[in-house]
């Protein structure tokens, strides 16, 4: 019998160097022979990432957060039943480029939605399932924010005040403090270099757990 995948998250604010850092892990997992998918939220299926599209374009009317979240749950639910899960009971691992902490911060932090809400929608769509390990790359907003502007054209979460951004790094810190076991806050304002020192320490340690 194959051992179930461990599933892997990445979290953080905007521009705090999501997409580098993930290529570095997928590097840390290949020296290692781990078998794995690299995935993403809202996305990860053709059906869920058109939601992702409805979730990310900017539009002239406001969008009600509770349609914003039921969207993101929407999509999550497709995501784990078609992908996440088939490739976990296969013995795959699966590196996720945002998850559920996500929903916490962003639709719990930023729009400052009842946690409770968001704690039964995750008892719905997820049963048991967490991430085993997450790793939330911290950077102070201003210094995100200024990478993020950087890049061109914002979708409608990054046009976002910084309070809406303080407030979301804030949720991550708060959840990272309550779960120490899954987190490992890696601090990403310092050069790439050390950065991925960080990392690979934090990964190293976790593969011989
Ligand atoms: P990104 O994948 O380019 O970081 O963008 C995804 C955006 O979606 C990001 O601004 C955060 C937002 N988001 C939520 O608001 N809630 C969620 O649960 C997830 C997964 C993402």
């Amino acid at each position: 019998m194959t051992a179930k995948g461990r599933f892997i998250t990445v979290e953080g604010t905007e521009g705090v160097g999501k997409s580098t850092n993930i290529a570095f892990v997928e590097q840390l997992l290949q020296q290692r022979g781990i078998a794995y998918e690299l995935t993403r939220e809202p996305g990860g299926t053709p059906l869920a990432e058109s939601i992702r599209e409805l979730l990310l374009a900017p539009r002239d009317e406001t969008v009600d957060p509770d349609c914003e979240l039921l969207l993101v749950f929407a999509a999550r639910a497709q995501h784990l039943r078609t992908r996440i899960q088939p490739a976990l009971a296969a013995g795959r691992w699966v590196l996720c480029d945002r998850f559920t902490d996500a929903t916490y911060a962003y639709q719990g932090g930023g729009r400052g939605l009842n946690g409770e809400h968001i704690v039964a929608l995750e008892a719905l769509v997820q049963r048991e399932l967490r991430p085993d390990l997450t790793l939330l790359l911290d950077v102070p907003v201003e210094i995100g924010m200024a990478r993020a502007r950087g890049r061109g054209a914002l979708d409608r979460f990054e046009q976002e005040q910084l309070s809406f951004f303080e407030r979301v790094r804030a949720a991550y810190l708060r959840r990272a403090a309550e779960e120490p076991q899954r987190f490992r806050v890696i601090d990403a304002s310092v050069s790439l270099p050390e950065v991925q020192q960080q990392l690979a320490g934090a990964l190293e340690a976790y593969f011989d757990e």
